[in-house]
């Protein structure tokens, strides 16, 4: 018998088992603790809550570290590609030449959305976000599917995931073209995932367009690092939307909505606002910092903080560094870098955010790299998503192949008042 944690009520003490994690995490199961002892645990923000067990990434918060299926993603940025990490996440292994060149090919083959699909964006407003534009879309997909969407269904999970990851940067894509009023450009399978993003962005049908391999290398080691993340809110967004059974393109709709919070994803459009704010009103990095501290509206030091790294974020150091690469390699002088890292230096020297061991994290400097290739803010969050889709989709698996599955259902404490009477409308 392993170890075990005792806890005492009424003068009467309950032994839980303690699980361990392959690196080393202990957790305490307290699946029993309500029949045996009529006691739940409350915990909001799920701050000390592990609410699965999981194979797919592992972070280290204190060491800042991120491994994905045991891979370092200092190793992955530096020597793989997006869609290679895709499958690495989804299938648990790095793929052969076979297997890859198997899982490309069906994801090159799945880029095209139904030509009807095209009036779904003209029916919305030219300024339609398109973190919404996408979820919607993303959930309507299903209604093209019908027939393969059984979540218990090898193959229909198989067609579902290739169509999810080709056509999210369709749609992507499709929800940007819209709020320019240009044309939509059909995908072009002749370039690489990437590529094919950048063509369907920001190619058009009068002019011939060239992909820049420095964007494209740029925007795929993006799409790496945010490709996951563990049990996040729209990581556990989609688990607990799927643990109803429903189908992949419906939690996965969800979790893009979660990931447009400015807590979570929609940082990296705030972060860009803030930095511009600064230079637009001539503020000095210290002055801004000082709002921060204070907690003065709107001055939150976006893209600072997370709730499990409390070092360092990994992903934030190779961002950076891609950023002042990808800046000089494409000639551009950019002043919210300069802000950017004013305010990091401030920061990070300053006891405020040292005691509270507030670090960039992964938001701060993508958006400086999206601004220099002429992306929209708006269009930031949508990036991170389609980055972050294998993860979804690895934690939706996971949960379903887990023999411990069950339907998502927290508990609560109620504090409303207690039993009291109707009163007819008359006597009130
Ligand atoms: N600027 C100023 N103060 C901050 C910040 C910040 N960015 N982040 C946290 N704090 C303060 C917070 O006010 C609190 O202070 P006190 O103890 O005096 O009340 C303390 O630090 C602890 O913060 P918290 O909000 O309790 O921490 P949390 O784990 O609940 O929240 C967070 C984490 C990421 C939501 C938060 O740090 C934040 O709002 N950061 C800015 C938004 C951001 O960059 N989000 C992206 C997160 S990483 C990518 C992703 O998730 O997609």
């Amino acid at each position: 018998m392993g170890d075990t944690a005792r806890i005492c009520v009424d003068g009467k003490t309950f032994e839980l088992p303690i699980v361990e994690g392959t690196e080393g995490e202990r957790a305490i199961d307290i699946r029993k603790l309500r029949s045996e002892t009529g006691l739940i645990t409350l915990d909001s923000g799920y701050a000390n809550t592990g609410s699965c067990r999981s194979a797919i990434p592992f972070i280290d918060g204190d060491q800042g570290i991120l491994r994905y299926r045991g891979i370092p993603i200092e190793e992955l940025a530096e020597k793989s590609n997006f869609l290679e990490v895709a499958y690495l996440l989804l299938s648990g292994h790095q793929p052969n030449r076979e297997q890859f060149d198997y899982f490309l090919k069906s994801i090159t083959h799945h880029t095209m959305i139904h030509e009807d699909f095209k009036r779904f964006f003209g029916a919305l407003p030219k300024d339609a976000h398109p973190m919404a534009a996408c979820s919607a879309a993303i959930g309507a997909l299903s209604t093209f599917y019908p027939d393969s969407l059984d979540p218990r269904d090898e193959r229909h999970i198989e067609i579902s995931v290739h169509r999810l990851i080709a056509k999210t940067t369709t749609i992507a894509a499709y929800a940007y073209k819209h709020s320019v009023g240009q044309p939509f450009m059909y995908p072009r399978n002749d370039l690489s995932y990437v590529g094919n993003l950048l063509y369907m962005m920001f190619g058009n049908p009068c002019e011939s367009y060239e992909v820049d391999p420095v964007i494209e290398k740029a925007i795929d080691l993006l799409l790496i690092l945010h490709a996951d993340h563990e049990q996040n809110c729209s990581a556990s967004t989609v688990r607990l939307v799927g643990s109803s059974r429903v189908n992949l393109f419906a939690a996965i709709s969800a979790g893009i909505n979660a990931l447009w919070g400015p807590s979570h994803g929609g940082a990296n459009q705030e972060v860009i606002h803030m930095l511009q704010a600064i230079a637009d009103q001539g503020m000095t990095g210290r002055e801004f910092v000082e709002r921060a501290k204070r907690g003065d509206p709107g001055a939150r030091l976006m893209g600072f903080g997370h709730r499990v790294y409390k070092n360092f974020d990994p992903r934030s150091k190779i961002i950076k560094k891609a950023c002042f690469d990808v800046l000089e390699k494409l000639g551009v002088h950019s002043r919210l870098l300069e802000i950017a890292v004013e305010l990091e230096e401030i920061a990070l020297k300053d006891d405020y955010f040292v005691e509270r061991r507030l670090y960039p994290n992964v938001d701060f400097y993508s958006g400086v790299i999206y601004s220099a290739i002429g992306t929209p803010p708006t269009m930031f969050t949508a990036l991170f998503a389609i980055g972050r889709l294998p993860g979804w989709i690895a934690q939706w698996l996971e949960m379903h192949q887990d023999p411990d599955f069950k339907i998502g259902r927290p508990r609560q404490i109620y504090t409303g008042p207690p039993i009291t009477s109707y009163v007819p409308l008359e006597d009130r």
